[in-house]
């Protein structure tokens, strides 16, 4: 079972079992992690589930499509490494990846 870590708001690290076939938000939130709203539920409509990706994993991630980009062009706290964890599939190749939940809007 592929690992992912998460870190929160506050800089603590956890590690979790993931699941294949959910997405990064959906480990996250299914791991008690309210600080990820996730408020549209993975329609990549709200950017409340936004992510900071280490990037040591930024090859083995999906293409960032138009729509994640114009909505992470929403965000004040937008970075080089922002993706919207709703929209990458965690998946084997992705055991270890680490992920910072990004700061409120
Ligand atoms: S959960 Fe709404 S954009 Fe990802």
């Amino acid at each position: 079972m592929p690992k992912l870590i998460v870190v929160n708001r506050d800089g603590e690290e956890t590690t979790v079992d993931a699941d294949n076939g959910l997405t990064v938000m959906e480990v996250i939130r299914d791991n008690g992690f309210d600080e990820l709203l996730a408020l549209c539920g993975g329609c990549c409509s709200c950017a409340t589930c936004h992510v900071h990706v280490d990037p040591e994993f930024a090859a083995k991630l999906p293409e960032m499509d138009e729509d994640e980009n114009d909505l992470l062009d929403s965000s004040d706290h937008r970075n080089e490494r922002s993706r919207l964890s709703c929209q990458i599939p965690f998946e084997d190749e992705l055991d270890g990846l680490k992920v910072t939940i990004a700061q409120e809007d």
